[in-house]
């Protein structure tokens, strides 16, 4: 029977869609995880370092309020956070382990900023 095709190829079809949803929505679920991420890590720097590494007043040439950050090499970030005696934020208490941990990720993940962002440190 003539009719019997179409109806077969709709199945096949439709059979496909919830594959392609899933994958859609795998896509959706990193790219949120991605910028909530970026939102934790925007709240650690500006609590703590943006006072001092703006494109105002940047401290040891460095720059953190925007994208493209200025810094050598994002992972110096990492580095002058961690250890038992952390070089950064200076003169001030060490960053928490779960800020530490929060700026980790996110210069694993690229130590991206949302273009045309600025950050600022909170108000006093
Ligand atoms: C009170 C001011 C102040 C704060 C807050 C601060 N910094 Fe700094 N930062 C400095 C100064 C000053 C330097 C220049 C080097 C020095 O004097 O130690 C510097 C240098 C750096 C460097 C370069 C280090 C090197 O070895 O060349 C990095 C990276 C850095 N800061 C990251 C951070 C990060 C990340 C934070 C927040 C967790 C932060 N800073 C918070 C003042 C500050």
């Amino acid at each position: 029977m003539k009719a019997s095709f179409p109806i077969r190829f709709n199945r096949v079809g439709s059979a496909n869609r919830p594959c392609w949803f899933i994958l859609a929505a795998l896509f959706v679920g990193s790219a949120i995880a991605d910028d909530e991420l970026i939102e934790e890590a925007i709240f650690v720097l500006e609590q703590n370092c943006i006072e001092c590494h703006n494109a105002d007043d940047a401290k040891g040439e460095i720059t953190l309020d925007r994208a493209p950050l200025g810094v050598n090499d994002p992972a110096m970030i990492v580095e002058v956070i961690s250890g038992t005696d952390p070089e950064m934020p200076k003169d001030r208490d060490a960053l928490l382990e779960e800020e530490i941990e929060i700026l980790k990720k996110w210069v694993k993940a690229g130590a991206k900023l949302p273009k045309g962002r600025i950050l600022e440190k909170p108000e006093e």
